[in-house]
């Protein structure tokens, strides 16, 4: 398949691009920097010119401006929102025009889309949620739409936090937990989805060629764990002893909202259509993917 990829510099691109491409699939970058290879775009100017005999058979968009480095300011959550909702519009119209449209789109988004859900176990039948985060999902899901209105079939990963040692969550917290300062955050009850970035790209590459997946997919391994787990785990890995908390208060006065809507917030989600659609998870339990992403 020939592939149009946005984001693809990125952790899951830069890991899922030459996945697909060891299968044989040719994958074409939409790049942002005109000295790149690849087919330009700026999103921030609205400008995405495929020739319209292009002939692409599957996109994928993951581009967005990081959610989990800089504190949010109102300018930085506006980045957050338009290098999403309007690129993934972007993307969507720009494939629909095409003579020969591409069968698929698989469009980014996140279990952030459930807000906090407590200790209730979250699938694809279940509501959004509320808050920053869950608001931006639901307009992003509405933006990669625009494809669906020619018949592409379009699936919205809902992505939960990828372990990975080159980027995401892992590499924040490993220097505090190698000096000892793997912390429990707030409660440590609230519940946290997670996938090991092996399992995320082959996950992707069976999503492309399933073609009864269409919609939400949550993108998570299937045993979400507690933050206290978690924790714990990664302590036992590095052999240091989990001895400290951190309330929420203080939490929250160093990352402002930040701190609810990424640390403190409770998501139980399970891959209910990729499991039932017997897709197998290689890293299912927490303690050997994270063993598994560190070669630990
Ligand atoms: N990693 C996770 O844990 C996780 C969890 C849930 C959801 N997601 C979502 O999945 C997508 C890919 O995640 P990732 O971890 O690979 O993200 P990433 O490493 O931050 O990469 C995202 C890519 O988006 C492009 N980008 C950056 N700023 C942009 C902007 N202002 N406008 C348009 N494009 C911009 C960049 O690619 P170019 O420079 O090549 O354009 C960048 O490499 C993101 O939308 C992310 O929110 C990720």
């Amino acid at each position: 398949m020939k592939i149009l990829m946005s984001g693809a510099s990125g952790l899951i691109g830069s890991a899922l691009a030459p996945y697909l491409e060891a299968w044989g699939h040719r994958i074409l970058r939409l790049v942002r920097d005109k000295s790149k290879k690849g087919e330009f775009w700026d999103p921030r100017q609205g400008i995405l010119d495929l020739p319209a005999d292009a002939e692409i058979d599957a996109a994928i968009n993951l581009s967005g401006d990081s959610i989990g480095s800089g504190r949010w300011t109102k300018q930085k959550k506006e980045r957050i929102r338009s290098s999403r909702i309007e690129s993934t519009f972007l993307f969507a119209k720009g494939i629909a025009r095409l003579k020969r449209p591409p069968k698929v789109f698989l469009s980014a988004s996140g279990i952030g889309f459930y807000g906090d859900g407590g200790d209730v176990v979250l699938n694809e039948t279940s509501p959004a949620g509320r808050g920053f985060l869950a608001g931006i999902s639901r307009e992003w899901e509405a933006a990669a739409g625009a494809a669906q209105e020619v018949g592409i079939r379009v699936v919205n990963l809902r992505i939960s936090p990828v372990l990975s040692r080159y980027g995401g969550l892992l590499p924040r917290l490993l220097p505090l937990s190698k000096a000892g300062l793997g912390v429990v955050l707030g409660s440590g009850k609230q519940y946290m989805s997670w996938i090991a970035i092996d399992d995320l790209v082959a996950a992707m590459d069976f999503i492309l060629g399933t073609e009864s997946f269409s919609g939400p997919l949550n993108l998570c391994a299937p045993n979400p764990v507690t933050n206290r787990e978690f924790t714990k785990a990664l302590n036992t890995i590095l052999k240091r002893p989990t001895l400290f908390r951190v309330p929420s208060f203080l939490l929250r006065a160093v990352l402002g909202e930040m701190a609810d809507e990424e640390f403190l917030v409770s998501t139980r989600a399970v891959p209910d259509k990729l499991t039932s659609s017997g897709f197998e998870f290689k890293h299912p339990e927490i303690e050997e993917a994270l063993r598994h992403v560190l070669r630990r």
